[in-house]
């Protein structure tokens, strides 16, 4: 007799490859107009997501990370803009432009939420303090998910419940401000999830947690990833963090990927002199302090800058050549550097 699956089996199988990326980034251009000059937040970014990858973006500070996912969002505010570039989204009935899209628009809202859905460092970023946990996640399972009420609450206490919460009928009634941090942050992922999005934007979830809880929402994150054949692009600073929990890594400097690869690749041979420094400054296991002495100088203010290496003036291996721009170029299968010292000869970005 043909065994039938459970749920839980059910719960946790892939969704059949389809082809085609589920997003492609092409040339995003994400740019503040401000009195000193232009400022290039994200400065020509492309890459694929894959449907089931995590991607992790890496950087230091002020790189461009915040800006990429708030423009896969369509969540930039003035006096920033996306200024150039596609976001292909693939609905299922074709590839979407949704850099085209009105952000505030009905379609866009749609696709917030429904296909795509960020969490943030800061829970009180999504949640709102006037109102409990339930009535937030429940008004989104009525958008996304049923029109009946009763329905709706069922909806919200199962994700209540499946990110872990102790006690889901009780947190249903409960104001964000009664939640401990880690609890927040929970319900944070609960409302994200409530759309069933087939891309997740964590940005920087759990930097403001304490180191234990931070490995407790990561663990449920990577759980929840794949019961649910989700994609992810998680970003962080801690490069202790990507390891855990992506499979493809893209570093980003200054608004641009200047390396990009499957994650045992970039771990065992980062080719980026700016990649390198990243692992050299990245904490000791047990110790919670980076070196940030190792990478010299600080990340400059993209405004007005020089069409060169963006590292050059950080680089200790800095050359002739890098006063252009190199072009991320391929060295491996999969494996793309933008540096002219990995370069058989020197290509520029145009
Ligand atoms: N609202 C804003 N107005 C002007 N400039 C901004 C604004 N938000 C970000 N920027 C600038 O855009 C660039 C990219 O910032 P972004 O917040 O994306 O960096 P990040 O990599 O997320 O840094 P962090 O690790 O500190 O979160 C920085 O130079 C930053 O100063
Ligand atoms: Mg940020």
């Amino acid at each position: 007799m043909p065994q039938t699956p459970t749920s839980s089996e059910l719960a946790v199988s892939v969704p059949p490859q389809q082809q085609g990326p589920l997003l492609s980034v092409r040339g995003l251009k994400t740019q503040f107009r401000l009195d000193e000059g232009l400022l290039r937040a994200v400065d020509g970014v492309s890459l694929e997501v894959q449907r089931g990858q995590t991607i992790g973006v890496i950087g230091e500070s002020g790189c461009g990370k915040s800006m990429l996912a708030r423009s896969l969002m369509g969540l930039v505010r003035p006096p920033g803009r996306v200024a150039g570039g596609e976001l292909l989204l693939d609905t299922g009935e074709g590839p979407v432009d949704i850099a085209k899209l009105d952000p505030t628009g009905a379609q866009m809202r749609r696709i917030r939420g429904r296909h795509i859905a960020m969490i943030f460092q800061e829970p009180m970023t999504s949640l709102s303090p006037v109102h409990t946990i339930g009535a937030q996640i429940a008004e989104l399972a009525l958008l996304h998910r049923t029109h009946d009420r009763a329905e709706a609450r069922t909806v919200t206490e199962d994700a209540l419940a499946r990110v872990g919460m102790p006690d889901p009928r009780r947190a249903y009634g409960q104001y964000p401000h009664e939640l401990s941090g880690g609890l927040r942050q929970r319900a944070m992922i609960a409302m994200a999830l409530t759309g069933q999005p087939e891309l997740l934007i964590a940005d920087e979830p759990t930097t403001a947690l304490d180191v234990t809880v931070q490995w407790q929402i990561l663990r449920l994150l990577a759980d929840l990833k794949s019961q649910l054949g989700m994609s992810m692009l998680y970003i962080t600073h801690d490069l202790g963090v990507t390891a855990q929990i992506a499979d493809t890594i893209a570093v980003m400097y200054l608004g641009r990927i200047v390396e990009f690869g499957r994650a045992v690749d970039i771990f065992e041979r980062p080719l980026h002199p700016y990649t390198r420094k990243l692992m050299q400054a990245a904490p000791a296991m047990g110790k919670r302090q980076a070196r940030l002495d190792v990478i010299r100088g600080t990340v400059p203010v993209p405004i007005n800058l020089p069409r060169e290496c963006p590292f050059r003036s950080r680089c200790d291996h800095a050359f002739e050549a890098c006063a252009q721009l190199p072009a991320l170029k391929e060295v491996e299968p999969g494996h793309t550097v933008r540096c002219f010292l990995h370069h058989q000869e020197v290509e520029r970005d145009d």
